[in-house]
């Protein structure tokens, strides 16, 4: 079992998978933790001072090559990792599932209102605009799409685990 969760920054996806390696025993591939570690760099604004937003999806991209064959794994992703089809391509390979949390812009800009951890997030109007360019790629590569807004963490991995049997 792979599970794949994807979404926009601060629909909850690190939560959900912690939740989620309790329920089903699952490790977590966190791509955001791996890229850092692969970057040798502590934080997204490193990432994004040593290479910008290029470095972080190369980055991206040859960390799901390398895992493109790994199984039974709940896949944390980055917001952005659906901006690049071979990145979602080499996750899912040929069993994986897509998870999509589905968050309102309000929740979203609530939750991210104090984030000083995301390069991308720096304005509301940058939010908006990569909100709106993104929305569609979530649908497209989901094979579920997981409202989660006013939810709480433990009802979505439960809804999740239960779509993944
Ligand atoms: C990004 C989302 C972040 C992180 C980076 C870029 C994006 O991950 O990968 O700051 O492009 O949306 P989270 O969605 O885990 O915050």
């Amino acid at each position: 079992m792979k599970i794949i969760l994807i979404g926009f920054m601060g629909s909850g996806k690190s939560s959900v998978a912690k939740k989620l390696k309790h329920l089903l025993k699952l490790p977590i591939l966190d791509m955001d933790e791996l890229v850092l570690q692969k970057t040798n760099t502590n934080n997204m604004h490193e990432v994004f001072a040593k290479g910008g937003e290029g470095l972080l999806r190369k980055t991206e991209l040859s960390i799901a090559k390398e895992y493109a064959s790994v199984h039974h794994h709940i896949v944390s992703t980055g917001g952005g990792a659906v901006m690049d089809h071979e990145i979602l391509q080499n996750l899912k390979g040929k069993d994986g599932i897509i998870f999509f949390l589905n968050a309102s812009y309000e929740v979203i800009t609530d939750r991210l209102r104090d984030d000083a951890m995301r390069p991308l997030a720096k304005s509301k109007l940058e939010t908006k605009s990569l909100y709106l360019l993104r929305e569609p790629e979530y649908l497209k590569y989901a094979d579920h799409v997981i409202d989660v807004d006013h939810r709480s963490i433990d009802e979505i991995a439960h809804e999740i685990a239960d779509n993944s049997k």
